[in-house]
């Protein structure tokens, strides 16, 4: 398909700068809640009328599956992040016919500017593709991100592209982090997972600084309202303390402005409305779960609402400085 002269004007322009809107929801630990993040942020940053970009490149495909694509189907297609990142592609961008990749999603009662980019479960098989790649052509490395950096910026519509990164340090993962502008990560409060997150941060670290995405913050989620100390958890304090020291040796200058004070964005309650949320998609009673808000804590709507808010801010900050 022949791109419209409009993309073709920003493939010209692109390469330089970042999306400023994009964010990997990332964490190299399994099980955290980084798809049920991804997902909630995208309706709810759409339901205020944001154009919200998906991107699922986790070979699992639990975020396309959690915004209501079938298993059987969502494979059933050329137009997937494999497809879309294959090796072929990189040094021929100007002829990938991106928009096609676009689906909206099938949710019903999803917001109208909530669109994804499907996963694969062939994805890690991508990975074999690379290190082929890389064996060939030792540069192939760079030009992965260099093409995953400006694909991202010829989705320059969206305010928002938000990629729902695997539990694991993958070709695609590391690339899709270099070319993005923020990640987010999110933790459950147990020792191990809150223990765990450095290998990320110190990953990203050895990232060249004009190249480094900036850590926005951390979620904590699945916590427990209670504040009961069941079996390996931490209470919420001692996570957010145990997190604030785990994140402190590894911020940059600007990181430091901005997250040292408050790396903790948001806590996010351990909730059976959260977990229906991802696995039935959202429907009337769904919806109505996420607004509730019991026993006068803030329902999970109010808490997103703030994180969006906080989320904003830094990344007004992140811009000015
Ligand atoms: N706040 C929550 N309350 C209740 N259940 C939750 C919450 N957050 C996540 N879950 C449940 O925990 C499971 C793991 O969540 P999720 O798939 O979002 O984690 P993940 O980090 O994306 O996992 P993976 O590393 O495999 O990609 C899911 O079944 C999800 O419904
Ligand atoms: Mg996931």
């Amino acid at each position: 398909m022949e791109l419209p002269d409009n993309t073709k004007q920003k493939l010209m322009q692109m390469a330089i700068e970042k999306h400023p809107g994009s964010i990997c929801i990332a964490n190299y630990k399994g099980g955290v809640g980084k798809t049920t993040l991804t997902t909630l942020l995208g309706y709810y940053l759409a339901n205020q009328g944001k154009k919200v970009l998906l991107f699922d490149i986790d070979p699992q495909c639990s975020l396309s599956l959690a915004v209501g694509y079938n298993p059987e189907v969502v494979n059933k297609t050329d137009y997937t992040i494999y497809h879309l990142i294959t090796p072929n592609k990189w040094s021929n961008i100007k002829k990938v016919p991106f928009i096609d990749y676009i689906d909206n999603i099938p949710d019903i009662r999803a917001p109208k500017t909530l669109k994804i980019i499907k996963g694969s479960f062939d994805v890690d098989k991508l990975d074999e593709v690379v290190i082929q790649a890389i064996v060939e052509n030792p540069s192939a490395k760079e030009m992965l991100f260099t093409y995953c950096k400006n694909m991202l910026n010829v989705f320059s519509d969206f305010d928002y592209i938000l990629i729902d990164c695997p539990p694991n340090k993958m070709y695609l993962t590391q690339a899709m982090l270099r070319a993005s502008s923020y990640y987010l990560t999110v933790t459950i409060p147990d020792a191990i997972s809150v223990y765990g997150m450095p290998r990320l941060l110190k990953w990203v670290k050895d990232i060249p600084l004009s190249e480094k995405p900036k850590l926005l913050g951390c979620v904590l989620n699945a916590v427990n309202r209670a504040g009961g100390n069941e079996y390996g958890t931490v209470n919420q304090q001692q996570a957010t303390e145990s997190l604030y020291k785990s994140v402190k040796p590894y911020l940059d200058t600007k990181e430091k402005e901005i997250v040292e004070s408050s790396p903790v964005l948001a806590y996010l309650p351990r909730l059976d409305s959260i977990s229906k949320f991802l696995s039935q998609g959202v429907n009337k009673e769904a919806w109505y779960e996420l607004r509730r808000s019991a026993s006068g804590q803030n329902s999970v709507s109010e808490i997103m609402m703030n994180l969006i808010s906080r989320i904003q801010k830094r990344i007004e900050k992140y811009a000015k400085s």
